[in-house]
């Protein structure tokens, strides 16, 4: 068994290691098919580079669905393998950036050192070290404190990891099947803080924030492969965290297959059932801390208006706080009206230009407790794949202000999260697609916890606020919001 170990947290011989694989992987002659820019290329399933000089007909995408996981951790896995064959050590095994916990906020050092092999140009300037990881980021500087932005951290993996994602469908993403259009819709975590950390480490400056904050130039970027490694251990750690959380059973799902070179440059056939438990691929991760796991931040920001700033955490809102916070809510929802799509012009759905509000109305109730969870479904969501794009959600957001609220409220639901990808050569689907620059998909959250955490599962009705962030103007817009239960 090979451990991957936290890249905050590895020894003077091991980066000695590292870096000296890195080297020889960069010295290989661009043909051959280990090379560095090869295994980067292999990245962007679509990009003409792929096909033409790997020849290897990758005819789906692999992000945005439910192959983001197992398609990532086999790509992870040859990496690894490769590094490992080039300095002759079996026993190598990738670090993971711990962009979750305090301790590895940064970015890692031995990644931020210009004369290392493991270091990229293409990243931006303001984020080397100190800087501590937004995971809520939101393409500007947040201007929060440490402590705040922990805070910030705690919630956006509380959301993700524990109360969004609570079944397989929710936390690794719709189903793709053959024929079906790519990139149907990613699980929460694969939206964020997967997609923050990419576009949060690239350069803005660049015309399409590369390295990392494009799909294809990510993997250019040595660090692309500690990030996916921690991506790769919270599948691993959400299957710890009960419930139904379990890998999914679906024979489309676990009898796909993928290819890859490995470290003897044989192109080889992999399937997905085969990834499930990381042990069947001989590694397993360091055991560190998940501060996010405990609930820390529920205070609700209504809540916080009447109690002042840090004010009750909202299950224990009683009485004359819990009814005038109940009237709050009536007055907010009597303003508002059921989202309507402009049925006009279906395929443009209606734009999010500025904060959308809208009242759900609930066809049966579900308390949280029940294993039956209630799911908020953003439907259609459409984006032009190559913007950077993020929108947040909230539930029964009254009285303060959008632009300022954070994420650590009761109230956040979850985020969406565009990573650019530069247009797409699309495969020919049975639905087909107009334009190959627009990418369609669903978006869906798992909202029992907050409808209990505000004390409102008993209601008929709840408002859903979606704040659109980052530069005004990008063009997305959605089709339908709705609820769905699983
Ligand atoms: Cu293949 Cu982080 O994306």
């Amino acid at each position: 068994m090979r451990t991957r170990v936290s890249a905050h947290q590895v020894t003077p011989d091991y980066i000695a290691k590292y870096t000296e694989a890195y080297r020889r992987l960069r010295s290989l002659p661009s043909s051959d098919p280990r090379a560095y820019m090869m295994q980067a290329n292999v990245h962007c399933a679509f990009c003409d580079n792929a096909y033409d000089e790997n020849g290897t007909a990758v005819d789906y995408q692999v992000h945005n669905s439910w192959f983001f996981f197992p398609w990532h951790r086999w790509y992870l896995y040859f990496h690894e393998r490769i590094l490992a064959s080039l300095i002759g050590d079996d026993t190598f095994a990738l670090p993971f950036w711990n962009w979750d916990a305090p301790g590895g906020y940064t970015i890692p050092p031995m990644f931020d050192n210009p004369n290392s092999t493991l270091y990229d140009t293409k990243r931006n300037p303001l984020h080397r070290n100190p800087k501590v990881v937004d995971l809520d980021y939101s393409f500007s500087e947040s201007n929060r404190t440490p402590q705040q932005q922990l805070q910030v951290n705690n919630s956006v993996m509380y959301r993700q990891m524990v109360t969004a994602a609570k079944t397989p469908s929710l936390f690794f993403g719709q189903s793709y099947r053959q024929g079906d259009s790519p990139g149907p819709g990613a699980g929460t975590v694969e939206n964020t803080p997967h997609g923050t950390v990419h576009v949060w480490t690239g350069n803005p400056s660049n015309p399409n924030d590369e390295d990392m904050g494009t799909l294809y130039s990510a993997a250019r970027d040595p660090i692309f492969f500690a990030h996916h490694g921690n991506v790769d251990r919270l599948w691993s750690i959400w299957k710890t965290l009960g419930g139904r959380r379990t890998d999914l059973t679906d024979s489309d799902y676990l009898q796909a297959t993928f290819e890859f070179y490995d470290e003897n440059k044989n192109l080889v056939r992999v399937k997905i059932a085969d990834a499930l438990q990381t042990e069947n691929l001989r590694y397993n991760y360091q055991n560190v801390d998940i501060p996010w796991v405990r609930r820390t931040t529920t205070r609700s920001a209504v809540a916080t208006t009447f109690s002042g700033p840090g004010g009750g955490p909202s299950p224990a809102m009683a009485g004359p706080l819990k009814e005038k916070i109940k009237e709050k809510y009536r007055d907010f929802k009597k303003g508002l009206k059921e989202f309507k799509a402009d049925l006009k012009d279906k395929m443009a759905g209606r734009k999010l230009e500025k904060t959308l509000k809208a009242l759900v109305k609930r066809p049966r109730k579900v308390k949280a407790a029940d294993f039956d969870e209630e799911i908020l479904v953003i439907e259609g969501v459409q984006v032009a794949c190559d913007e950077k794009v993020k929108f947040d959600v909230y539930i029964n957001l009254v009285d303060v202000d959008e632009d300022k609220v954070g994420n650590d409220v009761a109230e956040y639901a979850g985020s969406f999260v565009n990573v650019p990808h530069t247009a797409m050569k699309m495969a020919e689907t049975k639905k087909g697609l107009t334009d190959s620059r627009i990418r369609k998909s669903n978006f869906r959250l798992g909202i029992g916890d907050v409808l209990a955490d505000l004390d409102i599962e008993d209601d008929d009705d709840f408002a859903v606020t979606i704040v659109p962030r980052g530069k005004p103007n990008i063009p997305v817009s959605i089709d339908d919001i709705r609820l769905e239960y699983e």
